[in-house]
């Protein structure tokens, strides 16, 4: 072993010199000159490519060959490919047949946390300029608490403590009060519940000192500092900041290492409030039966009275339908989504095609030298990876399927073994940043498929593998993350959940170094890591326009979210393998923040209008109480599902359904719109059609003479058609301001009974 240890080391050392020679390019190709003989473009390309090298090594006067590699092929925005090529290399590609143009590629900033950028996030535009990075909001997050040493809390640059500011910076073990400062203003934990429970417990570490990471990465995601030269082992290097890098953060430690409570969830809640928080960050699930047995739901109808604007989490037990546990109607219910960034390592075959794959591997060397490519039928035995693989990059044929429950450690020989290895992911698993111990590399089914020719074809088959590569440009992106949680809500589905999806998938944010092999910043996934960029951005909202309601906040976000990724097509749901995802998958679309500054109209709601749903959910005036903490008297005569909402669900009876569940064919929705902008504004109504099905909106045209008016509608859906079990058909109502360009959008959409209601009533 320590042979070999040596060998590679030797082997890298002697590829960075080889790699520093390379310079990334661009090159345009006609394709309409490609000889026939070519397959298709990228064979020709690739050809060009290794034809120019041999040329290239053959006039070379240093001995040393480059190996030049494709990265990608283009056929849609231009024709033609990006490569790493030496100067030479790129002299012989001028001169080849239906050569156009080359350039060096720009170097794009790689920003860690570039999540912020991805979501249009800019220094010169938009919400981060306009509420001043969110200047002066307070955001709570109730989590695993804090690690105060990360950089992410220093406070340069922030504003003086809010002298609103109630919360305290409690001293436990490890943790002072000199740990807080103007960014870090408030931290506190509780135990009592856990300890109530196990009295004879010992808590190793008694303070709001975070020993997990996941409260530092949530946090430093909603509002952390800016810091320079941040990655995790080289991946994503850049600026790690949070949504509102100018926000506050004040910490409430809730969960612990040994064990949880769901009394310490709501004391930390409570405290949050009574400290005087803007925003409240909850990365969190809980089982529950309805909301009125759901702490989380309970608590955020208390911040929601007081104008606390609550985030929370849709869950990570997608992609199935009915996978989100709450979605609770007076908070954002975020859900996950990628980003066109990749973490991950390159596979060079012998013939100069580079295969681009997943991997977080942060061993060294950093690269593995050429070696023979084996292909191992089960990878799973040990024996036979032994047998096969020694001295070889080993090529898994049998797909990972549970790579999403065991992404840490694949349940394989090959770790074991630690050859390098080579997987194939089943389709849509490749967004997982896989955590390998070992130098491995997860390849999509495609990729896997042109390794197994080339391993087949080529006489001396061959691989080289380069890690802590961090690409951009991956194409759909944004899409919705399979692990995301799916609506409908069990608990109410009458409102449309998750609201909006933010990214979720390979965020880079700080961590409690000894979890993170020593970095202080971890790469995570999950919609715990979607749900701080949206409290962040809440927090800039609220900064911007203190007199909203958390309702009016959460209206902005949801109406003005995007629908599009960078194909220019609807953003799609790869898990669910279906070519758009539906409002149960990405509610109304992908968080966009700077159009969430002017959404136009909001749909408004108050503690009233959520009573009037409490009663219409047939609650009992005891779990009402649990909820709202104050009698109801006789309000229920006005009960109503018909939650002032900006998304529509309606469900219906499907083919054969006996009994009904709801017997309808019409179903008619009255909703109120206040204008948010300054000035006079007429508003008209759009709608897409949802095949089979009449909607009608009345009035369609809206006249707003001041700020703050308010104008009512109704939406009426009539089913011309029999839905088949769990379906679900949807399209968007647009009110559209002709003036100023406004689009104030939602999501309508008809589900068959099947998907939530019946569970829901019986
Ligand atoms: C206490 O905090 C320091 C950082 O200030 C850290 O290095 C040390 O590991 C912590 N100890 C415990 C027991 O958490
Ligand atoms: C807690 O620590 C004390 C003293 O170190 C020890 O006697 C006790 O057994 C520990 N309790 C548990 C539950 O581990
Ligand atoms: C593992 O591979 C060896 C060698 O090819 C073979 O003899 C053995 O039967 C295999 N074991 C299993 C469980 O498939
Ligand atoms: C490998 O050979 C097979 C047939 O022998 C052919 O179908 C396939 O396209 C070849 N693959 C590559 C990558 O050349
Ligand atoms: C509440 O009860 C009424 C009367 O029994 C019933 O018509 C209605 O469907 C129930 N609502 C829900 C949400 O279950
Ligand atoms: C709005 O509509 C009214 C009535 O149709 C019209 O008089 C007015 O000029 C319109 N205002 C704007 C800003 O378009």
């Amino acid at each position: 072993m320590a042979a070999v240890f040596t060998f590679l080391l030797f082997t890298a050392l002697s590829l960075h010199h080889v790699s520093a020679q390379l310079a990334s390019y661009i090159v345009h190709m006609d394709k309409s000159a490609m000889p026939k003989a070519f397959a298709d473009h990228h064979a020709w390309y690739s050809a060009t490519v290794s034809d120019a090298a041999a040329t290239a090594h053959l006039h070379a006067a240093d001995a040393v060959p480059d190996l030049p590699y494709l990265i990608y092929v283009y056929d849609k925005a231009i024709h033609g490919f990006s490569a790493r090529l030496s100067a030479s290399q790129l002299e012989q590609i001028k001169r080849s047949r239906g050569f156009l143009h080359a350039y060096k590629d720009l170097p794009v900033e790689l920003d860690t946390t570039y999540t912020q950028d991805f979501i249009g996030l800019r220094e010169d535009r938009g919400i981060w300029p306009a509420s001043h990075h969110g200047k002066g909001a307070i955001i709570g997050v109730i989590d695993t608490g804090v690690w105060p040493e990360s950089q992410s809390y220093a406070d340069d640059g922030m504003p003086a403590v809010p002298a609103r500011w109630k919360g305290a910076c409690e001293v436990g073990d490890n943790f002072t009060t000199a740990m807080c400062n103007r960014k870090l203003i408030g931290a506190r934990s509780f135990n009592r519940g856990l300890l109530a429970e196990e009295p004879n417990l010992n808590i190793s570490v008694n303070s709001p000192r975070d020993t997990d990471g996941h409260g530092t990465h949530t946090s430093s995601t909603a509002g952390g500092n800016y810091v320079r030269g941040a990655s995790y082992f080289g991946y994503g290097s850049g600026t790690a900041k949070g949504a509102a890098p100018r926000a506050h953060l004040a910490i409430y430690k809730v969960l612990w290492r040994e064990g949880t409570s769901t009394a310490d969830v709501l004391a930390g809640i409570d405290q949050a409030i009574s400290d005087g928080v803007d925003v409240i960050s909850i990365s969190m699930s809980s089982r529950s039966t309805g909301l009125y047995d759901n702490p989380l739901a309970i608590a955020a109808f208390a911040a929601m009275e007081r104008g606390i604007f609550v985030a929370h989490t849709a869950g990570n037990r997608g992609p199935d339908l009915t996978t989100i546990r709450h979605g609770i109607p007076w908070a954002l219910t975020v859900g996950a989504s990628t980003t066109d960034r990749r973490f991950g390592g390159t596979v060079v075959l012998g013939d100069g095609t580079a295969i681009r794959g997943g991997s977080l591997y942060v061993g060294m060397p950093p690269s593995i030298r050429l070696l023979p490519l084996v292909a191992v039928s089960d990878c799973n035995n040990e024996t036979l990876v032994l047998e096969q693989g020694r001295n070889k990059v080993v090529l898994c044929q049998q797909p990972l399927h549970d790579l999403i429950d065991n992404w840490l450690y694949p349940p394989n020989t090959a770790q074991r073994a630690r050859f390098p290895a080579i997987f194939i992911a089943t389709s849509y698993k490749i967004e997982t940043n896989s955590k390998f111990d070992y130098p491995a590399v997860l390849v999509t089914p495609a990729d896997g498929a042109r390794l197994l020719g080339y391993l087949n074809n080529a006489s001396n088959p061959k691989a080289s593998l380069r890690f802590r590569k961090t690409s951009f440009g991956t194409r759909p992106a944004p899409a919705v993350a399979s692990y995301s949680s799916r609506g409908p809500s069990r608990i109410c589905p009458y409102v449309l959940k998750p609201d909006v999806v933010a990214p979720g998938t390979g965020v880079i944010a700080s961590y409690v170094p000894s979890e993170a092999m020593g970095s202080p910043f971890e790469v995570q996934q999950g919609t715990s890591m979607a749900c701080p960029h949206a409290a962040g951005v809440a927090a800039m909202l609220k900064a911007l326009h203190p007199d909203w309601s958390s309702a009016a906040i959460r209206s902005a976000m949801m109406t003005t979210a995007s629908t599009s990724d960078n194909t220019g097509g609807q953003i799609s749901d790869p898990a669910r393998s279906r070519d758009s995802a539906s409002p149960f998958d990405m509610g109304s679309g992908q968080l966009d923040p700077n159009r969430a500054v002017d959404p136009g109209l909001v749909y408004d709601a108050d503690a009233g209008d959520y009573r009037r749903l409490l009663c219409a959910l047939n609650y009992t005036k005891a779990q009402i109480r649990a909820i709202t903490r104050s009698g109801i008297k006789s309000r229920c005569s006005d009960a109503s599902l018909d939650l002032n909402y900006p998304s529509f669900v309606a469900y219906f009876d499907p083919v054969g359904a006996k009994p009904s569940v709801v017997n309808n064919r019409v179903r008619e929705f009255r909703r109120t719109v206040t204008s948010v902008a300054d000035g006079e504004w007429n508003y008209t109504a759009e709608v897409t059609p949802i095949d089979g099905f009449g909607i009608k909106v009345n009035p369609t045209r809206l006249v707003f003479r001041k700020k703050n008016e308010k104008q009512s509608f109704t939406l009426r859906m009539v089913r011309r058609r029999k839905m088949v079990y769990r379906e679900t058909a949807y399209g968007w109502l647009r009110w559209v301001d002709g003036r100023g360009g406004r689009v104030v959008r939602s999501p309508v959409l008809a589900a068959s009974t099947r998907s939530a209601l019946e569970q829901a009533t019986t």
